[in-house]
């Protein structure tokens, strides 16, 4: 029985390119909490991954909630082309300088929630202001661009600010952990207060199974 305790969320910026719509029902079928999907756009990171109508599609694909990961310079430029996607949650990034009180409540006024994402370089800190407002917070454990990298344990460290933050002022925005996930670390970050894990690499890949890859990860979490 998985654990629904915890959420693990697949990227699709793993699965294969040419069969996404083969992976994300794998995805979802293996206990998927949600989908998340890294937008590129060769400016703010040098690759450049998916534009809005893959995603309109995964929304009318599968059940679970889709996140859209915005990895893109001025997200706030293209803001409405993701929310008319009708993606569940929409996460930007600190680093691009946006007015992100803005951004956030353009977001979810919108009926979408807002993620704020920070790079491993950035300073936890620097989102207290924002944290009262936002849905969720996504600390990238990789430097951001692409998949299969290793997990820098150190930015871990991060969540216990954020979940000391988040019970001294009544807050409720959910921790998600973005990058080098693997089945050697996902108690580690589970255990040091992350919500929402996502995994590209380890779920997606030609070694094993999606359905194995999920499986390996939740067994991994059963107490
Ligand atoms: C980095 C990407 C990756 C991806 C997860 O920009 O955001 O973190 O989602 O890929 P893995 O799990 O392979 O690091």
């Amino acid at each position: 029985m998985k654990n629904k305790l915890y959420k693990i969320a697949p990227s699709i910026l793993a699965a294969d390119p040419l069969n996404i719509e083969r992976d994300a029902l794998l995805a979802e079928k293996s206990g998927a909490y949600r989908l998340s999907v890294d937008v590129m756009d060769g400016h703010f990171v040098s690759d450049i991954t998916f534009g809005s109508n893959i995603i309109s599609e995964l929304k009318k694909l599968v059940n679970i909630p889709v996140e859209v990961h915005l990895m893109i310079s001025n997200p706030d430029h293209q803001i409405d082309n993701f929310i008319n996607t009708g993606a569940d949650v929409i996460t930007f990034h600190y680093e691009t300088g946006v007015d992100i009180t803005n951004l956030t409540q353009y977001i979810k006024n919108k009926n979408v929630n807002a993620g704020l994402a920070i790079s491993p370089d950035t300073k936890i800190e620097n989102l207290t202001p924002y944290l009262k407002d936002i849905d969720e917070v996504t600390v990238m454990t990789v430097i951001p661009g692409k998949g299969g990298q290793s997990l820098i344990l150190d930015c871990l460290k991060k969540i216990q600010f954020l979940t000391e933050f988040r019970k001294n002022e009544s807050n409720d925005f959910l921790i998600q952990v973005d990058g080098g996930v693997k089945k050697d670390n996902i108690t580690n970050v589970f255990n040091a207060g992350a919500d929402i894990a996502v995994a590209g690499t380890a779920v997606f890949n030609n070694h094993s199974t999606v359905e194995d890859n999920m499986n390996a990860l939740f067994d991994k979490l059963k107490v």
